[in-house]
């Protein structure tokens, strides 16, 4: 596997292999001395042109875990503010040394320019383009259910429950193709206008109210967050109502299930999509998602720059 651009890009079995290898390598993370040689000598670049915490700060200590070296690419700081293109930048990037390119784009298929149209021969790493996908969010998440769930290597008879801005999400496509791949039911439920055409073609559910989705009894419960960046003005949308239909709200966490497990990708809107509570309750698996992102994302690298699996 050269780049991970979509979660098209694997087979159930090589999605397994990623997810052995993550579970395998976050037992790295547990050790006194963290680090691996294996990409010693190849340089990794974080192609960041928007914000995140969670998967830029874990791709660069993934990198530096498995001894590559690290260069963050801030879009603001650079000259991609004067207008450099993605296809210049990128290059410049590569007669620099890079061996990887991770890359985030506000512009669905951003990833897919940079790894097919011959402009670079670096590996590309999708971080999130657009409202398209978001791969390795969506491995780390099929990871945190396997290991809360243990239904064995993949997620065959797991209900999982998608709720919310569905729209704008591509944590939420990635993780439909994937957690279908893998076996899970994976239902959705959320706002009729944030609920694109398509995504039942995807392989989900689709459910018009939280409250008759959670009446099935979902093994897990993943809430989306609002992207109210991405929503036109016009768009109807009023936090009132969003709370009052599809907020993982204090009466809605007392209907989960004991064992239920409750997600989310981050950054959570605290008191929109998902309550305090909700957020804050033992069942939360939100920190153990940002967890095994480092795995995921060590394994990620390791598969597209040596081309090997680690088990
Ligand atoms: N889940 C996620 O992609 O978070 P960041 O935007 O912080 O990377």
């Amino acid at each position: 596997m050269k780049h991970l651009i979509s979660i098209r890009d694997l087979t159930r079995d090589s999605a397994v292999a990623l997810l052995d290898s993550a579970q395998q390598l976050s037992q790295v993370n547990q050790r006194t001395v963290k680090s691996l040689p294996a990409l010693r000598g190849k340089t990794v670049v974080n192609l960041f042109y928007e914000n995140s915490t969670r998967t830029r700060i874990s791709f660069e200590i993934a990198a530096k875990r498995l001894s590559a070296d690290v260069i963050n690419f801030d879009a603001q700081a650079s000259s991609a503010s004067k207008g450099e293109s993605l296809k210049d930048t990128a290059q410049t990037l590569e007669a620099l040394g890079a061996a990887a390119i991770i890359v985030r784009h506000p512009m669905s298929g951003a990833a897919h320019a940079l790894a097919n149209r011959g402009w670079v021969s670096a590996s590309i790493i999708n971080a999130g383009d657009g409202r398209h996908e978001h791969p390795t969010q969506a491995l780390l998440d099929a990871l945190t259910i396997r290991q809360l769930k243990l239904s064995g290597s993949d997620l065959t008879g797991v209900k999982v429950l998608i709720v919310g801005d569905l729209e704008h999400s591509r944590v939420a496509r990635s993780n439909i193709l994937l957690l279908s791949l893998l076996g899970a039911a994976v239902s959705v439920a959320g706002p009729a206008e944030l609920v694109p055409e398509g995504i039942a073609a995807m392989g989900a559910k689709v459910y018009k109210s939280f409250d008759e989705a959670l009446a099935e009894q979902p093994d897990v419960v993943m809430m989306l967050r609002v992207q109210l960046e991405r929503m036109l003005k016009n768009e109807a949308f009023t936090t009132r109502d969003y709370v009052k239909n599809w907020s993982l709200d204090q009466t809605r966490l007392g209907q989960l299930g004991k064992e239920t497990v409750i997600m989310h990708p981050g950054p959570m809107n605290r008191g929109l999509e998902i309550s305090n509570q909700a957020a804050n309750d033992p069942r939360s698996a939100v920190l153990r998602q940002v967890e095994n992102g480092l795995a995921v994302r060590m394994a990620v690298l390791h598969r597209v720059l040596s081309g090997e699996v680690t088990n």
